[in-house]
């Protein structure tokens, strides 16, 4: 007769459990939507697609008619700028568009989408470059801008750096050619540097960041025998689905959970939960905790945020790394952006914590595409002595390939030069110098413009609520500042930025601030809130919805 109740007791203490687990897995998630995968995934289907004309771009924001003939006129202006100073780039651009859909997705991604189409079709940047030197880049239609792309986080050192390792990479493995399977020697090096930098034992070679994530993240399944991998809100690793559970995966991710960063619940998660591999971090994610990279297509207000805190930061891998450590749990710094840019030794060196496993790619290749894992030799080993069948594979084709071992081999050897050495040292103070001085420009000519800065990586904060942001990325365009297609969202500067071509660009984005600030765009009234605005837009989009 006990027996019943027996078992009763047992499954409710075992629910309760669930549910308690459940509930603190919950609280641990950033309250933003960016916080919660699945949420954003549902509200992202819901947006509805509807777009401003030429009646309506210029006073989305209730701006008197004076305001929006000021705009009319700027940008009347700079389509005509445009129209002739990147002719030939924006026509070779546009033949090419059709039959590339990365540059029709970054095309439309570049603004937010009610303001798309009327942007592209009178604004056409362009999206063809023929040469670099030093710190520009040159269109096809002869036009120098300096360059603020940073090439996606490769570009360390400069154009002409990775020009060198290029040349000399080829030179070194020119007799062997494209041989794969066998290595060319030059390996060993590269290995051997590669276990000195990260202070780990091993090395696996990659073609992509994204696969030397995918690997990091395999390898901490197969060797802790767990299945879940933890990602901090905002934080990228790539594109393959387990480490994107939001907007842009068409999948849910059942693996994965994503926690509050700098959160001591998200780290009660960490200490009481079995079923966690792994935790990922991005040290780029500093500069702005729980939130996604910034890009202009997501600037419909002014609440963009970002500040570094190197301090709390710090203290925030110290804990991270001292509760993996208690919990079996294979800490990952995914150093794919930050590897080679914070210091020599990557974030492990600037924090001064060390991972289990780290990735790096982009700059390390020397200029060719690069995904990188070092790690303990435990955590590396793909099969088991005491069960041969049970093996974790991770092979592809081009890992290793000779020109890319050969061009990573020049990196590494020009990396231990004393003109390298050089670049770093005082290299935040000089960036944070960089940026005060910049943010005492604007300030003094009283435009709603502040750079936040994490050493070389900078992004561009706005501090008056307005909805049309992300037009200041037309008028440094147009002042010769090359950008990504995330627009101010990200300016990343090479190692290479000597004071003058830092005076240069201090000019022109003053210049293209205070253009835009006399065209009007800024303009705002007691009632303009950043509140006000997102009340206005969901408006918008519920009209167009139902
Ligand atoms: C931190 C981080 N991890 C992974 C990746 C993905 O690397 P890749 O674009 O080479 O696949 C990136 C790319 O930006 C990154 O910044």
């Amino acid at each position: 007769m006990l027996a019943p109740y027996a078992l009763g007791a047992v499954a409710a203490t075992f629910t309760l459990q669930k549910l308690r687990a459940r509930l603190s897995l919950s609280r641990a998630k950033h309250p933003s939507l960016t916080g919660h995968s699945r949420m954003a995934r549902r509200v992202a289907a819901l947006v509805p697609f509807y777009e401003y004309d030429e009646a309506t771009f210029f006073d989305s924001d209730d701006a008197p008619a004076d305001v929006a003939a000021r705009r009319r006129a700027g940008f009347a202006r700079l389509t005509e700028l445009y129209r002739t100073r990147f002719a030939e780039t924006a026509a070779r651009s546009a033949e090419l568009e059709p039959g590339l859909s990365d540059l029709q997705f970054t095309s439309a991604y570049r603004v937010p989408f009610q303001y798309s189409r009327f942007v592209r079709q009178r604004l056409p940047a362009g999206s063809l470059v023929e040469a670099s030197s030093g710190v520009r880049v040159t269109d096809l239609d002869g036009n120098q801008a300096i360059d603020l792309t940073g090439s996606y986080g490769v570009n360390v050192f400069g154009y002409d750096f990775y020009k060198d390792t290029l040349a000399r990479g080829a030179e070194r493995v020119r007799d062997l050619g494209p041989v794969l399977g066998p290595y060319h020697p030059c390996i060993a090096h590269n290995v051997q540097r590669l276990r000195e930098i990260s202070g780990l034992d091993e090395v696996s070679f990659h073609m992509s960041g994204t696969e030397a994530v995918m690997q990091a993240v395999r390898l901490s399944r197969y060797h802790s025998k767990r299945t879940h991998l933890v990602r901090f809100c905002g934080a990228y690793h790539g594109w393959w689905g387990d480490v994107q559970p939001g907007v842009g995966n068409p999948v849910p991710a059942r693996e994965t959970y994503t926690l509050s960063e700098l959160s001591d619940v998200a780290l009660k998660v960490l200490a009481t939960r079995k079923d966690i591999a792994c935790v990922l971090v991005n040290p780029l994610q500093a500069l702005h905790p729980n939130l996604g990279a910034a890009s202009d297509s997501a600037l419909v207000d002014s609440s963009r945020k970002a500040h570094f805190d190197r301090a709390a930061y710090t203290a925030w891998l110290v804990r991270l790394r001292e509760v993996c450590t208690r919990r079996g749990i294979v800490l990952i710094f995914d150093e794919v952006f930050s590897g080679f840019r914070l210091a020599p030794g990557g974030a492990q060196q600037y924090f001064g914590v060390q991972a289990d496993l780290v990735t790096y790619g982009k700059t390390l290749g020397g200029g060719l595409p690069v995904g990188v894992v070092c790690g303990r030799a435990a955590l590396m080993k793909r099969f088991r002595d005491d069960s041969p069948a049970d093996i974790c594979f991770a092979r592809g084709t081009f890992n290793s390939h000779p020109y890319v071992m050969a061009t990573m081999h020049e990196f590494l050897l020009r990396l231990a030069s004393p003109e390298i050495a050089a670049l770093y040292v005082d290299l935040d103070q000089t960036w944070e110098r960089r940026a005060d001085t910049l943010n005492q420009r604007l300030h003094e000519a009283g435009l709603p413009v502040q750079v936040a800065s994490m050493s070389t990586i900078w992004t561009v904060c706005y501090t008056r609520p307005s909805r049309y942001n992300w037009m200041f990325q037309y008028y440094l365009r147009a002042e010769g500042l090359a950008l990504s297609w995330t627009g101010t969202g990200r300016l990343i500067f090479s190692l290479n930025f000597g004071e003058q071509d830092f005076r240069e660009v201090v000019e022109r984005f003053v210049r293209a601030a205070q253009a835009m600030e006399d065209d009007g765009w800024w303009w705002s009234n007691e009632e303009t809130s950043n509140k006000t605005i997102r009340r206005r837009i969901l408006k918008e989009l519920l009209a167009h919805r139902f």
